[in-house]
């Protein structure tokens, strides 16, 4: 499955909005300690369904929304989205391109959207 792009704003370290391509040839991710190379994955398993805080290195779930540094103030809500590539239909939905989305907000409160329609978590991890 081809994995085109994730987008994200407010998880973990990433207090901007940030858009990775992995285009063709893309097979490694570098940097240095502490940089957010393991935020992606993180970011990426969270997106398709993780419920276990702990897994994405955790205590609780608000422990993915930005904390705030030194210069920047705390976010309220993380977004992640990814694009996933849907033309070989490997994917049973008749999208030749699918993005699944998943939002938490501090307040606990949490959405999920598959192709910018609101949806069920249940919908995102049947997908697979
Ligand atoms: N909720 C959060 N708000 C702000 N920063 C966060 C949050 N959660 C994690 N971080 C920051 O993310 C950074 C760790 O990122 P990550 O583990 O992805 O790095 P890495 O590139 O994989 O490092 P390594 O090479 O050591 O594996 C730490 O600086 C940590 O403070
Ligand atoms: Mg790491």
């Amino acid at each position: 499955m081809y994995l085109k792009q994730l987008d994200t704003i407010g998880f973990k370290s990433f207090a901007e909005r940030i858009k990775i391509e992995f285009v063709t040839g893309v097979t490694a991710v570098v940097g240095p300690n502490g940089s957010g190379k393991s935020n992606i994955t993180d970011a990426i398993r969270w997106v398709l369904g993780e419920q276990s805080a702990k897994s994405l290195r955790g205590v609780k779930m608000e422990d993915i929304i930005f904390q705030g540094s030194d210069t920047r103030n705390a976010l309220n809500v993380a977004e992640v989205t990814l694009v996933l590539d849907n033309s070989d239909n490997q994917l049973p939905v008749d999208y030749q391109e699918v993005s699944v989305t998943r939002k938490v907000y501090r307040s606990g409160e949490s959405e999920f959207l598959m192709n910018k329609q609101p949806c069920r978590l249940k919908d995102i991890t049947e997908l697979f």
